[in-house]
């Protein structure tokens, strides 16, 4: 039996176009971010007029870590482009986590507040899982929170961590479908790796999680028909582990020397072999802040006592 990237037996029509095609369909993320960002623009217009108020996220950064830096000015930035308010709290690298713990308090109370939003990682004084825990989970627009995780792991899923839930997204846009899928993640880290494989059981995946323990990667890899590579390590996956057909979804971002970024995958060779892939930059990265925005949205619903309507794909 050929096998296509979804494991069904094929046509000889498809057959031939798998086999003449050399290049994989990109997961476009910066066009469908640009989509779901201008529908949710409207959205808070409307909301606004019904209410009185836009959604609002706090943001909170501890030190001046440079990569973290940007990503809060690109985060308070697309926040302004739709309209959601954004609360800026920068604290000196030296800031105890009690004051942190106090901050969190007020914005959890604050009715402006929709989202809270601690950048990671925090200076090695901090626990970053008691912040976590600090932040109300009906505010925990990350969804880092045991109890938003927990909700994704029992099949109720609340507020869903953002890059799994946007690489969802793409997938599901792509109308891709997962049931019975061998699905391959490198990585397994709270944000990504972890709420990722929680997300691919839930759509009808088979769900293999490999690690820096993992003994024989390659064969993973080799045997899967979605691979999301969130290991954070430049060019760890080769193109030609891939399988012929299969969906490659690269969550790494990394600046070469030169000034470009790339990701964990060797994209050129890994796209004569994929039937689908994201490109880096233009794949996840901005998925992540949109569904961050679509998180604070859905929180607003709630805060206000509205279901959330539609979606913004
Ligand atoms: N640091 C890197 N990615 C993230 C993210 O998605 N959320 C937060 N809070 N910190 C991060």
């Amino acid at each position: 039996m050929i096998r296509t990237a979804f494991t069904q037996p094929i046509n000889p029509v498809t057959i031939r176009t798998l086999m003449s095609s050399e290049t994989a369909k990109i997961l476009d993320g910066k066009a469908l971010s640009d989509r779901m960002r201008q529908y949710m623009q409207k959205e808070i217009e409307a909301m606004h007029s019904r209410h009185g108020r836009a959604p609002g996220l706090a943001v909170i950064l501890v030190g001046d870590d440079p990569a973290s830096r940007v990503y809060v000015k690109n985060k308070k930035l697309a926040c302004e482009k739709v309209g959601i308010i954004s609360f800026s709290h920068e604290l000196p690298a030296d800031t105890t986590q009690q004051h942190i713990l106090g901050l969190i308090g007020e914005l959890n109370r604050d009715p402006r507040v929709d989202g809270i939003l601690v950048q990671l990682p925090v200076p090695d004084h901090i626990d970053s899982e008691t912040i976590i825990i600090a932040i109300d989970p009906g505010k925990d627009v990350d969804g880092f929170h045991p109890y938003n995780i927990g909700s994704l792991t029992v099949r109720i899923p609340a507020l869903r961590p953002c890059t799994p839930f946007g690489c969802m997204k793409l997938l599901e846009e792509a109308g891709i479908d997962l049931h019975g899928q061998e699905a391959v993640i490198v990585g397994a880290s709270n944000m990504v790796g972890r709420p990722m494989a929680l997300e691919l059981l839930l759509a009808g995946a088979t769900v293999t999680v490999t690690h820096r323990f993992t003994r024989d990667l390659k064969s993973h890899i080799e045997r899967a028909d979605i691979v999301v590579a969130a290991a954070g390590k430049q060019g760890l996956i080769q193109g030609e582990w891939i399988r012929k057909g299969a969906i490659v979804i690269d969550v790494g971002i990394h600046r070469l020397e030169n000034g470009k970024l790339t990701g964990d995958v060797d994209f050129r060779a890994a796209s004569k072999r994929a039937s689908w892939i994201t490109p880096v930059p233009g794949g996840v990265g901005p998925m992540t802040i949109t569904m961050l925005l679509h998180n604070t949205i859905a929180a607003f619903h709630s805060h206000v006592g509205e279901q959330t309507v539609g979606d913004e794909g």
